[in-house]
């Protein structure tokens, strides 16, 4: 359903995605790694169309999106959770889904952000207080919440187990094993790579813009020394300063 073909991203002088060409199928969970500054950040916000690609395509279902607004692509289904979650704080929880769904016209929003509801008690129970008062596994939660009111058929999701604690971490990927599950397909950047490759069937590791692996999930799980190799810092280099 994705097609990434031949994706550049530039700041300036600094190329940060240098032809990196990737695939989702329908309903499949691709996982991509690598290290801080490989690129992952940057190629999801061009996918997002947060940034314009200095040079290559991306396809969803055949249609050329390379051009379209982010609010386009989310309403030709496919959906960023960024780094980070960037749920808006001074809002409430309700308020936060009800921006998931601002590109919707049809009847069924109210259906779907009760399902929200139902599927996170503890954001129900808190749908007239403000995001901010939520923990940071709740605000990840709201963030997917949110994502899933767009009704995407791909989810992007930016290092969502970024800053959890063992137990959210756990509920995230049996949420993300369940929207696998109702058909939506993810493609996911993650830190924590073994969870990464037991949810996906393939995956890709970045280095410094390129990729330098593409191998499915079980084949990058029995080569974790190759794969760790290419997520500590690069090759021989100092490890990055997290990217906040
Ligand atoms: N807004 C920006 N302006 C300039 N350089 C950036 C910007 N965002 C990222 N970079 C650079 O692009 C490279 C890739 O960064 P990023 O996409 O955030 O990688 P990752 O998410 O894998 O850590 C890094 O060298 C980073 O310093
Ligand atoms: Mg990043």
């Amino acid at each position: 359903m994705l097609e990434v073909d031949a994706l550049e991203v530039n700041y300036g002088r600094t190329r940060a995605v240098k032809g990196v060409s990737l695939t989702v199928s329908e309903g499949e969970v691709v996982t991509v790694l690598g290290a801080n500054g490989a690129g992952k950040t940057s190629l999801l916000r061009a996918l997002q169309g947060a940034v314009r690609p200095s040079g290559g395509r991306i396809l969803l279902n055949g249609r050329d999106m390379t051009a379209l607004t982010p609010a386009a692509r989310v309403r030709e289904g496919m959906v960023l959770v960024p780094e980070g979650r960037q749920i808006f704080v001074s809002m409430t929880v309700h308020e936060n889904l009800l921006m998931g769904a601002y590109l919707r016209h049809d009847q069924d929003m109210a259906r779907d952000i009760e399902a929200i509801y139902d599927r996170f008690p503890n954001l129900a129970a808190r749908r007239n207080t403000s995001a901010s008062s939520l923990s940071g596994g709740e605000q990840q939660m709201l963030a997917i919440g949110r994502a899933i009111v767009s009704r995407p058929r791909l989810i992007m999701l930016d290092e969502p187990s970024l800053g959890l604690s063992p137990l959210f971490v756990d509920r995230l990927f049996g949420l993300l094993a369940e929207l696998n599950g109702d058909g939506i397909a993810i493609l996911l950047v993650e830190q924590n790579t073994s969870m990464a490759l037991d949810l996906a069937t393939r995956g890709y590791v970045l280095e410094l813009g390129r990729t330098v692996i593409s191998d499915s999930a079980a084949a990058l799980s029995r080569n974790a020394a190759l794969t760790e190799a290419y997520l500590g810092g690069g090759a021989g280099e100092a490890p990055a300063a997290p990217n906040i």
